[in-house]
């Protein structure tokens, strides 16, 4: 059924209509389109995982309509000047994109107002049967001979050392203040095999032109480095249908903008938001929506999930936290339905974002398996459970909780390092039984870090061996005020 568009966030009425012209202080302007043009050039290219990542490389890419077939290709990453002559070219599958028109379960909406919104198509390839460890390059093409320049990225390894970033939500001020993070992540670690983002990439997940911002930010690391994509609700739209319900959706823009792998014996709206990655031999990553309200479908997944793994490291990433640290939030529900899953599997480390404060905590070994765990002394003082990581890339800051995670005890979790008002990033990286996790503000300087050693028989002990920075807080920084978008 077709119906008139009334949008309550994302698509704003008023972002449609563009007069009066109304600069804010910090340069943006109401007169600029809420959306990017495409051309018959690519943009928006970004590597993902759709596959086995030593075999495999999923890309994405957007060209307007004019592109209907198109093609991708892939070389062996030589230092000859002419490494393309050996290049493999392989035919993207398109999908046509149109902006004004939102699809639902049963329903149509219309942007009322449509005129000049972009009707787009995006592309994706998948090669493979590619080599382990190995540097490739590839470029993508648009109409006839536009093509991309080459980007180089590597396939996993078997074995030997990895080493990924994780950003907290990027979500405002794309197109100034969280360039610089993704940045000075990648000038920290060049050789990051993965980034993860946490969730609520952008702000109104509809909204073209900050997804156009957020490629613009990464540009090239985008392509060099492969996305693994968690869902925010900053990734979901309300829209308030003509009764007055309303609806949350995904944006229309997740699936064609990104490839990840799709877990056919979940539901549909769970796919490419939920699903798992066996990045290396010692490493898997799954991935969880907590979007939705009823979790049970994700629960049972990943508790079979986790049941058949045997990677030596395990993390699960999610938006909204198990333990939150931003004031007046909780997530009761998520809480009660996977943390014993993730105790019962003795998940090493869950990387969350949402909160928009830094919070990293402890669950001691010695919390039960399998339930839901009581406050108990830990066998082994330095043994571990499970570490818990909330983190912020972006500008939008909240208070941390006044007590803390004191509420959380019960739990058996501790809270170790906090931090507020400060962007950060994290590098993480397992060699030899260690995972070695440090996360870093946006100038580069180390805010905090641990050790996990896991021995033969699973059991992990912490350690923490550098010296850090005073605790950030409100109270010690530049005063914060939330800026303009
Ligand atoms: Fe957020």
């Amino acid at each position: 059924m077709r119906r008139s568009l009334a949008i309550s966030l994302g698509l704003t009425l008023a972002n449609l209509s563009l007069s009066p012209v109304h600069a804010h202080p910090d340069g943006h302007n109401d007169a600029v389109l809420p959306w990017q043009e495409a051309t018959s050039w690519p943009d928006r290219i970004v590597a993902t995982i759709d596959g086995d990542p030593a075999t495999t490389l999923a890309v994405t890419w957007r060209t307007d309509r004019s592109v209907s077939e198109t093609s991708a290709q892939i070389a062996l990453a030589r230092p000859d000047a002419r490494f393309d002559r050996e290049a493999l070219s392989v035919p993207a599958q398109t999908e046509a994109l149109d902006l004004s028109v939102i699809k639902g379960k049963g329903f149509t909406f219309e942007v009322s107002d449509n005129t000049g919104l972009p009707k787009t198509h995006h592309h994706s390839v998948r090669f493979d049967g590619l080599e382990p460890d190995t540097l490739y390059a590839y470029r993508v093409q648009g109409a006839d001979g536009m093509w991309s320049e080459w980007f180089q990225t590597r396939t996993a390894p078997r074995d030997g050392p990895i080493r990924f970033i994780y950003l907290g939500d990027a979500q405002n001020n794309l197109d100034s203040h969280w360039p610089r993070v993704i940045r000075e992540a990648f000038r920290t670690a060049p050789d990051a095999r993965f980034i993860l983002h946490a969730g609520d990439l952008v702000n109104r997940g509809s909204r073209d032109l900050e997804w156009a911002n957020w490629f613009k930010a990464g540009g090239f690391i985008h392509g060099m480095i492969p996305a693994i994509g968690v869902t925010g609700n900053h990734e979901y739209d309300d829209f308030e249908l003509s009764n007055e319900e309303e609806v949350e959706l995904l944006s229309i823009l997740w699936r064609p903008q990104f490839r990840f792998p799709v877990e056919t014996g979940l539901s549909p709206e769970l796919h490419e938001t939920v699903y798992s990655i066996r990045y290396a031999p010692d490493l898997e990553i799954f991935v969880l929506n907590t979007n939705i309200e009823d979790m049970s479908e994700q629960a049972v997944w990943l508790d079979a999930k986790l049941a058949a793994s045997d990677a030596r490291w395990r993390v699960v990433t999610m938006h909204h936290p198990i333990f939150s640290s931003g004031r007046g939030r909780d997530n009761p529900e998520s809480r009660a339905r996977l943390l014993p899953i993730l105790l019962k599997h003795e998940v090493d480390l869950v990387l969350q974002g949402h909160d928009h404060t830094y919070a990293r905590g402890t669950l001691p070994a010695g919390a039960a398996r399998g339930q839901t765990p009581v406050r108990q002394a830990a066998t082994n003082k330095a043994g571990v459970m499970t570490m818990f990581v909330n983190s912020v890339s972006g500008a939008k800051m909240y208070p941390f909780n006044k007590d803390g995670w004191d509420r959380y005890a019960p739990n058996g979790v501790t809270l170790d390092r906090k931090g507020e008002n400060t962007q950060f990033f994290q590098v993480i990286e397992l060699e030899d039984g260690q995972l070695h996790y440090a996360a870093y503000s946006a100038d580069g300087a180390l805010y905090d870090e641990f050790r996990l050693e896991k021995s033969a028989d699973g059991s992990k002990a912490l350690a923490n061996t550098a010296t850090l920075p005073p605790e950030r807080t409100f109270e010690n920084t530049l005063p914060y005020e939330k800026l303009e978008e």
